[in-house]
This record gives C-alpha cells, structure tokens and sequence, in this order.
C-alpha cells in the first residue's frame, strides 16, 4: 500500500486529516487530532477525528483492528488527541455525507494511541444542528476550547491571508515593512494611553502607541518613503462591538505624494483583500465631501446601502405657523427630515421607539407628519395645510424632521435613519457600498470650553486654500483628510501632513499644547525632524481586525481576534489585568490606593 506525503507530512502523521478525498482511497494514513465526535456501535467504533483542516470519520470494526484497538477507541474521551492508522476507505453511497469535505471516504483505523488526554471540556466544541453555543463569557473564559471550533479557526485563517494580500500587495508596489516601538511616547489620537512604569527611571512612565503615527513620518524624514505595519495599537477608551483596546492596524505612510496617490493605494489595497475573501467589488470607490456627509445622512460615515436621504425643509417651514419650528428657526437653526415610504403605517408606539432613539442623541423629539388614504395626519397636519412642500408627500409615507441647530439634528437624524431602514428591512447584508470621505474640517471646538481639538489628529495638513481664504478662523479650514467607509463602518483614515515645521508648531498653538517650551519637550523630536529636510508625506490606516470581522460575516471583532478583551477591557482566559505584589510596585516606584 503507497503512502502519500504532503507539506503537513510529520515525523508522526501523514497529513492533516480533512484533505483527503475519493483520490485517496488505498492510501494507508497516520493522523493526527481531537476526538470531535464519538459512537459506540458494539463491533463498530466511530470517531470524527478533526483538525484545523476539517473532519474525517474513522473507523474501528471488528474486520480490521484487534479488539484491545476498538475498547481504546470506545474509551477515549471526546477533545482528546489521538493519533490513529488505517487505510483510507471509500464509503458506500448510503453512508457518503456531502456536507463533508472529507464525506466519500472513511479511515479504517488499525492502530491508535492516546496523545493527549482530555478531561470533560468546560464548553462543547462539536455541536448539533441547531444547538446553541455556550455563552460568551464562557467561551472567553475557555478560549483554548473555543478556538477549536471550526468557524474561529476559519475566521483565524482568513486574518492570515489577509495579512499575506496585505504585505504582497504593499510590498509589489515598493513599500517597506518597517516595525516601531511600543514602549514609546504619548502619541495624540484621542484616545487615553495606557502606561507602563519605568523601573529605572521613577516617576518616568512610556505609553503603549495608540497608533505608530509620528515614528511612520519620521521614516518619511529619512528617506524611508514608503513605509506599512501591520501595527498593533493601543487606545484606552470606551469599548464596543467594533472597538478593543489593543487592535491591529494596516499602517501605511509615503513620501512625495498626494492624497489621490494615498487613495488610489488605499482602494487598491482593499480591492485585493476583498478579493481575496472572494467578493469582486468596483475598483474605483465613490467620493463625497464631509459637508455632503452631514447635510445627506447626518453623519460622516454614511451607510449607503439604502436612501432616506434627510432633506432640508426649513424653508417650507417658514410658512408653518407652529412654534417649535418657528422658535428653532428664529434662533437660526434648521428644520431637516427624512420621508420614510410606508412608515405611515406605523403605530405611535413604533413611532415613538424611534424617536427615543433621537432623543439619547440629543434631540429634544422628533415631528411627524404623515399621508394615509390620501390625507395629511399627525400632529403637524393642520398646520402644513396648503403648503406647498408638503402637498408631494406621498401616500403611505412617514415624515420625521428635527428642528434644531445641525449639531443636535444631524446625530438625531442620522439615528432616526438608522433606525428607520432597520425597520423597513431594506438594509442587505450583501451589499457593499464603498466611499471615501473627504475635506473633513481641520478642528472642532470643545462647546464648553471653546477650545479647538483636531478632528483627525495635529499632524494633519489644512487646505491651503482655506488657511489663505480664512487665515484668522481655523475653524473654518477644512482638512487634507479622509475616511474610506463601508456600510456605515469605518474602515481606515488618513490624511496628509504638515511637513514644515514653523506651521506644525502653529497647529500645535492652535490646539492649545503648551508654549513653545512645552511643545519641544512634547513633540520636539517631529519638530527637530521636521526642520532637518522633510518631504511632503502622508498616508492612512486601516483598521485590520474591522476588515477581518467585516470579510469574515463574524458579528464582532472578539471573533477575529485569537485573545481578545471584553467590553470590559478584560482579558477572561489569562485574568489580565491583574493585581501585582507590594514589591512589584515598590520596584516600580508606585504606590497604589487599591492595595
Ligand atoms: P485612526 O485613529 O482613524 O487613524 O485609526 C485608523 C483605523 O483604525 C481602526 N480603529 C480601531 N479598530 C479597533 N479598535 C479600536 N479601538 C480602533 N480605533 C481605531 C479604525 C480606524 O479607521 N494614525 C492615524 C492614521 C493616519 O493618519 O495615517 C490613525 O490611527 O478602523
């Protein structure tokens, strides 16, 4: 009997079990895996033996193997690892199981051996049709376990070629895989640092990097100029289902370019990553200003799959005498709505859990107005009579409109429409709608305070144009910036720098960092750099664990990511954070009020 090597051929096994097919049929086998499955048939043993590749179902019959064989296979516990020999067999068409790979064939084993014994797994890794997963805190708790189960392997697999696309397709096109420190300096991207103490230098702390962001232009300054990491970051904020505390990024940064040449690399980029899950998608991505952003869909990473585009209805409301327009107005807000078709429908009660959600967004409610058998009803009705804007509302259709300043509307609306398309299921899974985002406004002011914060981050260049138009309202700049967006979810941003230093320290005055003093012992290694001979540059990042979660169908980014945190910032497998003794802390020279 031939025995068949592969690349996965190992001085114990032949191969890794779910690649065998109908070829193989004579083959005699060694394999290796867990126990997935067992059945106990009397003369005859089943094991579904699985490994990362798949399943293959042994069997151990009287026909074949000694009696002492079939009692171990009866034996053996489930998520064992076992080793069997056998030949590969082509099962009769009865038995055949399609919705395996391995499903024409079976292995008759002859021989096996217990490598690794398991006690009763504290979750089940093989389940039935139907049957449910343990719960999520469990499986975190037992991520040995769960990390067996084939769709989080899948999904670890995919990361990996995604990972490879990434650095084939960056490295073909000259650019360098270049690492940065993570024991570095606060980094500003808006999120909080996490700390490490210095042993040796007390009361001195490094800062995890929230991104690579001023290491990457300091290799522009060096000539580097083409440079990507697939970079792991580290924010501090407030997690949800499309945040974790350490994540990875795609990092990318150029010389000697501009934002188109950055963005044509970026659609590249994920056009090859898209492929390479297998989805063909256009290769030219829509672009659309930050101001149509807001005004169109209240938000700057707008979902396109679907319209409800909010329009403005202030001046049709001019005509309206009813005084929560009429005030907002005055005060020089805004009436803006969406018109959902058949939300007419809808109870008040549905009605108003969408206006609850408005509301968490800060709007003080929502006005409806809506069509039903040809007549105008709500509220609103009496008033609107004869104006003309609303004479087009058509019939079974749901007006919801925010009176307001654009700064409380547009999360309102953005919410409202959210919901709104949830609600009419018009919102496909398999929809991919692309755009890149672009003049983003250079700074938002702080309404409390007045102060000015940088919208992408304080490297980030304005437009010339603007500075030269508005040069004493820099709140009027907008940004040499951008997004790149899919179905409402950002994906990646960039933008490109300030690469002349006298302008750097400007913005810098701008944000309110300190005097010149403070921003030298900040920042004064960009500033140095910048001032030694620096390129024009720029460049982007994608976040990695989003485009896996997004490519992989998986519902959160702790199903793409092998040890993730909770929503917590808890790492449940490991118990990190943890406690550390007294004279840990005393070497590092803190003193802790927990302790
Ligand atoms: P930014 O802060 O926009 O830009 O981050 C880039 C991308 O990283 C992803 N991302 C995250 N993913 C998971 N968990 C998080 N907590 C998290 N935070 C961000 C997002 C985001 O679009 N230095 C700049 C890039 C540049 O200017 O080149 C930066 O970090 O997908």
């Amino acid at each position: 009997m031939n025995e068949k090597r592969s690349v996965y051929s190992t001085a114990y096994r032949t191969g890794r079990v779910g690649a065998l097919r109908a070829t193989d049929v004579g083959t005699q086998v060694t394999l290796g895996g867990w126990v997935h499955r067992s059945r106990n048939l009397g003369g005859l043993v089943f094991i579904d033996l699985r490994d990362i590749d798949g399943i293959v179902q042994v069997a151990f019959g009287t026909d074949w193997a000694a009696a002492s064989v079939l009692a171990m296979a009866a034996a053996v516990g489930v998520e064992s690892v076992v080793l069997v020999e056998g030949t590969v067999v082509a099962r009769s068409d009865s038995t055949k199981n399609p919705e395996m790979g391995t499903g024409d064939i079976e292995v008759h084993a002859t021989a096996m051996r217990v490598l690794g014994p398991a006690v009763t797994p504290a979750i089940p890794v093989a389940r039935g049709k139907g049957e449910k997963m343990a719960a999520e805190e469990l499986r975190l708790r037992h991520r040995h376990l769960d990390l067996r189960r084939p769709e989080l392997q899948a999904n670890l697999v995919l990361r990996h070629r995604l990972m490879q696309t990434t650095r084939a397709y960056l490295s073909e096109r000259g650019y360098l895989e270049l690492e940065t420190p993570v024991l570095t300096k606060p980094t500003p991207e808006g999120a909080r640092d996490y700390l490490v103490p210095s042993r040796v230098h007390p009361g001195e702390f490094y800062a995890l990097p929230q991104s690579p962001q001023i290491y990457k232009q300091l290799f522009m300054v060096s000539g580097f100029d083409r440079y990507f990491q697939i970079a792991r970051c580290f924010r501090d904020e407030d997690l949800r289902a499309d945040r974790q505390p350490e994540f990875t990024q795609i990092d990318i940064e150029a010389s000697f370019v501009s934002q188109d040449d950055i963005l044509a690399l970026a659609e590249g980029l994920i056009v090859s990553l898209w492929r390479e899950a297998g989805f063909d998608i256009p290769s030219v991505f829509p672009r659309m200003t930050y101001a149509a952003a807001m005004e169109r869909y209240g938000c700057d990473r707008p979902d396109l799959r679907y319209g409800l585009e909010i329009v403005d209805y202030t001046d049709a409301f001019r005509e309206v005498a009813f005084n929560i327009s009429q005030a907002a107005i005055d005060a020089g807000g805004r009436v803006r709505g969406i018109i959902v078709p058949g939300g007419a429908v809808w109870s008040r009660k549905q009605v108003d859990e969408v206006e609850a959600l408005a509301k968490d967004a800060g709007a003080g409610g929502l006005l409806r107005l809506r069509r039903l058998d040809g007549k105008l009803d709500g509220p609103l009705a009496k008033f609107v009579d004869g104006v003309g804007a609303f004479d087009a509302l058509p019939d079974g259709a749901l007006m919801l409109f925010v009176a307001g300043s654009d700064r409380v509307s547009n999360p309102a609306l953005d919410r409202a429409r959210q919901e709104c398309a949830r609600r009419l299921a018009i919102v496909r899974d398999d929809d991919r709608q692309f755009v890149i985002v672009t003049d983003f406004p250079m700074f938002e002011r702080d309404p409390a305070t007045g102060a000015l914060a940088a919208v992408h981050h304080p490297f980030t260049a304005a437009l010339a144009a603007d500075v030269a138009a508005h040069p004493d309202h820099p709140e009027r700049w907008r940004a040499q910036a951008y997004d790149v967006v899919l179905n409402g979810t950002e994906l990646g941003g960039g933008s490109i720098r300030t690469h002349d230093p006298v302008t750097q320290s400007h913005m810098f005055d701008l944000l309110g960092i300190g005097d010149r003093e403070e921003q030298e012992r900040r920042f004064g290694f960009l500033l140095e750099a910048l001032r030694s001979g620096a390129p024009p540059h720029g460049g982007v990042a994608f976040g990695f664990d989003r485009i896996a979660m997004l490519l992989s169908g998986a519902p959160s980014l702790r199903d793409v990511i092998a040890f993730p945190k909770t929503t917590a910032a808890r790492a449940l497998f490991e118990q990190a954070p943890t406690r550390v003794p007294a004279a840990d802390l005393k070497d590092l020279h803190i003193r802790s009020d927990e302790s």
